[in-house]
């Protein structure tokens, strides 16, 4: 197969591979700027209690230095920037202008000045030194990534030995009797959600599919692992339906 030949999963569309990154921009571009009332209306909040278990696990202390990878609005560094402090700095990196953008202008209007960077950059290929990181998190990001084994091995590179990682990401669900509401919500209700809110139902349809096409938290925890981290783990948060992934770097 020539390198041009080559395919992947946009949802559950088949794409040339050297498109994906495009239709995942473009969803992005397009959701920005309801992305947050979108996921607070999507999860009736309860994503910030995810991102709030994340924080817990990660470890992060004063004076850390912080890598959040495709931070997009800014979550996880809101909650991370009082924890590191000023001795300390958390590096939001996201291949997305715009969600950047919006990210950045919320948490400066919110006063988070000062040890917050902002980094334009793709997962796959990181711009940032060797053994750089003391924490690295990536929230419901690692999904839309086209390499994935490329992504968890840049971010292997740039954390340093002693450090941690943490993967918070759509999963497979576990409780018995959740999945099948769960597929109800996620493509009748999710897309409809989605064009009266954000005016893209389309977009919220790719949130579904993204999510079956996902790997689940062994095949995952399993990738990582290949990726070079040690001591991989995950816990499941509302019956599987999100998983916290956390491995480190001897
Ligand atoms: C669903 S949002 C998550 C934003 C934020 N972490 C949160 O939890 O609310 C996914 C983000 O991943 C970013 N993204 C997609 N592909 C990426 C890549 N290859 N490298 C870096 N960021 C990427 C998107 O631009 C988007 O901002």
């Amino acid at each position: 197969m020539s390198p041009s030949d080559k395919t992947t999963h946009f949802g559950y569309q088949e794409v040339p591979w050297e498109k994906k990154q495009g239709l995942v921009n473009h969803v992005f571009d397009s959701v920005a700027k309801k992305y947050d009332v979108m996921n607070d209306l999507m999860s009736l909040g309860i994503h910030r209690l995810w991102k709030r278990a994340a924080i817990l696990h990660s470890g992060v202390r004063p004076g850390h230095r912080v890598l959040d990878l495709a931070g997009g609005t800014g979550d996880l560094a809101k909650l991370m920037a009082p924890i590191v402090g000023d001795t300390g700095r958390i590096t939001v990196c996201d291949i997305n202008a715009e969600m950047l953008k919006v990210g950045r202008q919320r948490l400066e209007d919110q006063g988070f000045i000062g040890n917050i960077d902002y980094a334009q950059g793709n997962a796959e290929a990181l711009p940032f030194p060797d053994n750089h990181f003391d924490v690295i998190t990536i929230a419901f990001g690692l999904r839309n990534v086209r390499d994935k084994a490329a992504a968890l091995k840049s971010m292997q590179r740039v954390l340093k030995p002693g450090g941690k990682m943490l993967v918070l990401e759509f999963s497979k669900p576990v409780l018995p009797g959740l999945k099948p509401i769960y597929d109800m919500y996620s493509f009748q209700l999710l897309p409809r959600l989605g064009k009266l809110i954000a005016r893209d139902g389309d977009s919220y349809r790719y949130l579904a599919e993204s999510i079956r096409q996902h790997p689940d938290q062994q095949t995952l925890q399993q990738m990582i692992h290949e990726a070079g981290f040690e001591n991989c783990q995950f816990l499941n948060f509302s019956g599987g339906i999100v998983a916290l992934h956390y491995a480190s770097k001897l």
